[in-house]
């Protein structure tokens, strides 16, 4: 079945009101039965270099409230850990950076348009996303990744799977509890998922790096690409 890439309702619809804080909340509940933060610290703990110490770097980041749980889970090997939430709304609270410090984390944030962002110029040791690039189409997706390729040496996404289908998560997400704009996202999400080597074959320059991709657990997908020695 073929990649389709839709609009979802979060990204248009104003922070404050119900349905998007709503769907905020549902988001963490999703990552939680989907073991995305596990996933991701584990990711983490296995590829990323102790003797390279910088910052991580999370886009499409949201609220902040993933990388909090991740970062309850992980740590880098070194000290201070420091980490840049990037996103397009302007939404992290200051409640989640202070919970962040307490748990001896740096974190500020970045509010941009990922396209646009100026890299930065300190050394990013990993630059991670979750349930965010299946929001662009292979063409920007491309143009993303090669961004990315220039900033790091290592880059972890966590997405979702592309099942043939899609209305079942739709269903699975109604049994959770999940709001309209939720139902809405999560099929919208599954239609514009990947499968297979889809992310490894738009990655820039595939002979210079080690590229891993597969599935995780039931509807996630897992790509890794780490720069070769
Ligand atoms: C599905 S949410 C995921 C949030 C977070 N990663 C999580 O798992 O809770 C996708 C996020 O991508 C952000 N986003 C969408 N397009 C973006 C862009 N072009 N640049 C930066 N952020 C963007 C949205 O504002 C939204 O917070």
């Amino acid at each position: 079945m073929k990649r389709v890439v839709q609009p979802e309702l979060l990204d248009s619809l104003p922070p404050e009101v119900p349905q998007a804080r709503g769907s905020r909340r549902d988001l963490q509940r999703i990552n939680w039965w989907m073991g995305h933060h596990g996933l991701l610290a584990r990711t983490l703990r296995q590829r990323l270099p102790a003797q390279l110490p910088g910052r991580l770097l999370e886009i499409g980041a949201g609220d902040g409230e993933f990388f909090l749980r991740l970062a309850r889970q992980f740590t880098p090997p070194w000290s201070p850990p420091r980490a840049t939430l990037l996103d397009m709304q302007d939404i992290v609270a200051p409640s989640t950076l202070a919970a962040c410090a307490r748990l001896g984390w740096q974190v500020d944030t970045e509010v941009a348009d990922v396209f646009a962002a100026v890299p930065r110029s300190e050394p990013v040791a990993a630059v991670f996303a979750n349930l965010f690039l299946h929001h662009f189409a292979d063409a920007a997706l491309a143009r993303l990744l090669l961004k990315m390729s220039q900033q790091t040496d290592l880059f972890i996404a966590v997405e979702p799977r592309r099942v043939a289908q899609p209305w079942i998560c739709g269903q699975l997400l109604r049994l959770i509890g999940c709001n309209a704009v939720t139902l809405h996202d999560g099929v919208v999400s599954v239609r514009a998922g990947f499968a297979g080597r889809e992310l490894s074959e738009l990655w820039p320059d595939p002979a210079g790096w080690h590229l891993t991709e597969r599935r995780a657990g039931l509807f996630s997908h897992l790509f890794v690409a780490q720069r070769a020695p």
